[in-house]
């Protein structure tokens, strides 16, 4: 048999862990190969190996059954390796055009040749349907887009072997569906690909094998067409998962968040964001935002959280805090899971204990005059890893950065739901993570509200929705197009009102 990519015995050590441990993947021409495995199981530590980001302690790697040596992301490319990470690599600062040609401009006589890149990469967009704006600065547009990008610049590359981590992770259901599309296309004209998701649904629908890892170990090669989704979650956690969410009738109480005529606008002359938007959320009960991404949800959320600013009124608990800081919020009773958890959610260079208390390290608990209570920060972390399953190598002093996407994504949960509130807003709090951490998270937010917390939820994932809310308020162009109960509308209704081709009268 002949494989494009063969990694034979790969074992990868990081400080206090065996990220991968002898772990033997073989890739064929023209499949779609997924890679699946609990949150820190080891798939981008391989990857990045494959990618010639880390050099593995052990085994070897063969391309197109050659022994190879893959120093670094050059030799890669060179090798016709690319990848799309699973938090992209972009300029921000740059333009997407630039963003993709980066590294391997053309120059005639020292001069850059950009027309010619611009009519390569657009020839590029039309092929694959990768719609991108080339002038657009990649901190202007969309996730959605800035992968659109990462792939335009794998295909720019005349790379053959693509490897996805995490892509779908970001996207909204319909970017979801056009980027398995797009795949499939890729695969069938001959390209290798290498997808990594902890969507169970996505890997049925597009892989033709999938390979699972536990822990660092690898478990298995499966043909998905003859594997169940519950056969494959069962090899990835090694117990019987449930993919449906158990909770009993709401008990709704005080309103604890009371939001008027709210408006946020982005640079003046343009369209407002969030338009007049007014709505309740009370104790007991999880309100869900659902709506396409890029409606405005955004927005809202940095306004309720003192980020950006508003017009109109946001009242916590009776009290206006629409023009309090940040900080008040936060210490008044607002916890949030951001949507850009980098970007909002953590320091990455801090250690794992120190970005547990990023928001109440002043407190008296934590520090006494200034000098902080380094045992206290401790035992706090200690608590947490332990009832929320953070996983990394160093336990509480390992640096955020070096831990895996869906542990990031753990330990901003733990500190926000730990934390003293009333009010949990969470922002695609599942996003990136594996399915029996889903579960757990489900469970969490249910508890938080049968505790009597309110709860504002927003998910651009209509089963999320469905399953986890107890009211949802659709959220379209910025305003609210219908207020609705799940056991009251369909998937395909709610649809309408997310696409703004219904809207309910009385709201
Ligand atoms: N640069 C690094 N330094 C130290 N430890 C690391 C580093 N990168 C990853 N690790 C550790 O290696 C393990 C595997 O991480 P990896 O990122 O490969 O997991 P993953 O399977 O991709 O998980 P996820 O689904 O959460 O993205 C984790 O325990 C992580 O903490
Ligand atoms: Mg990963």
């Amino acid at each position: 048999m002949d494989y494009v990519i063969e990694m034979q015995h790969i074992t990868k050590i990081f400080p206090g862990i065996i990220a991968n441990d002898d772990i033997t993947l073989q890739l064929k021409k023209g499949e779609i190969h997924a890679l699946l495995g609990e949150n820190g199981a080891g798939k981008s530590t391989l990857m990045s190996v494959l990618f010639g980001l880390y050099e593995p302690d052990g085994g070897k790697i063969l391309v197109r059954g050659q022994e190879t040596v893959i120093a670094n992301p050059n030799d890669a490319n060179r090798l016709g390796i690319g990848m799309v990470h699973q938090h992209f690599k972009l300029v921000d600062v740059f333009t997407t055009l630039e963003n993709i040609v980066l590294g391997v401009e053309t120059t005639h006589l020292g001069v850059l040749k950009m027309d010619e890149a611009r009519k390569k990469v657009m020839k590029l967009s039309e092929q694959y349907g990768l719609a991108i704006d080339p002038d657009a600065k990649i901190c202007d547009i969309s996730v959605g887009m800035q992968q659109r990008v990462e792939i335009l610049k794998m295909l720019y590359r005349d790379n053959d072997i693509l490897i996805f981590d995490e892509p779908t992770a970001v996207l909204t259901p319909q970017e979801i569906e056009e980027l398995m599309q797009i795949m499939k296309g890729l695969a069938a004209e001959g390209k290798s690909i290498l997808f990594i998701s902890h969507k169970l649904n996505e890997i049925k629908e597009v892989a033709d094998r999938c390979s699972v890892l536990r822990k660092g170990k690898y478990i298995g090669t499966v043909d998905v067409a003859d594997t169940t989704i519950e056969e494959m979650s069962e090899m990835m956690v090694g117990r019987k998962v449930m993919l449906q969410v158990e909770k009993g009738e709401m008990t709704p109480g005080d309103v604890v968040l009371d939001v008027q005529h709210l408006s946020v606008q982005v640079g003046e002359g343009h369209k407002k964001k969030v338009n007049d938007v007014s709505f309740q959320v009370r104790k007991g009960e999880i309100t869900c935002i659902a709506g396409i991404d890029n409606n405005g949800q955004t927005e809202l959320v940095l306004a309720l959280a003192g980020i950006m600013p508003s017009t109109g009124t946001i009242k916590l608990n009776g009290e206006d805090i629409s023009h309090q800081s940040i900080r008040y919020r936060n210490t008044h009773g607002v916890s949030h899971i951001p949507e850009d958890r980098h970007k909002h959610g953590l320091v990455l260079d801090f250690t794992l204990e120190q970005n547990l208390v990023l928001q109440s390290f002043f407190e008296p608990e934590y520090s006494n005059h200034g000098f902080l209570k380094f045992d206290k920060i401790r035992e706090h972390a200690e608590k947490l890893i332990e009832q929320y399953d953070i996983r990394s190598g160093n336990g509480p002093t390992n640096i955020a950065r070096a831990m895996s996407g869906g542990n990031q994504q753990k330990a901003i949960l733990a500190r926000e739901i730990d934390r003293k509130h009333d009010l949990l807003i969470a922002v695609q709090p599942t996003r990136g993570l594996d399915v029996g951490a889903i579960e757990f998270i489900h469970k969490q937010l249910v508890k938080e509200r049968d505790s009597g917390k309110a709860v504002l939820l927003v998910s651009l994932e209509l089963d999320e929705v469905m399953d986890v809310s107890d009211r949802i308020l659709v959220l379209c162009e910025g305003e609210i197009v219908a207020n609705v109960y799940p056991k009251d509308v369909t998937v395909q209704e709610l649809g309408l009102y997310m696409s703004g081709s219904k809207r309910e009268a009385n709201v």
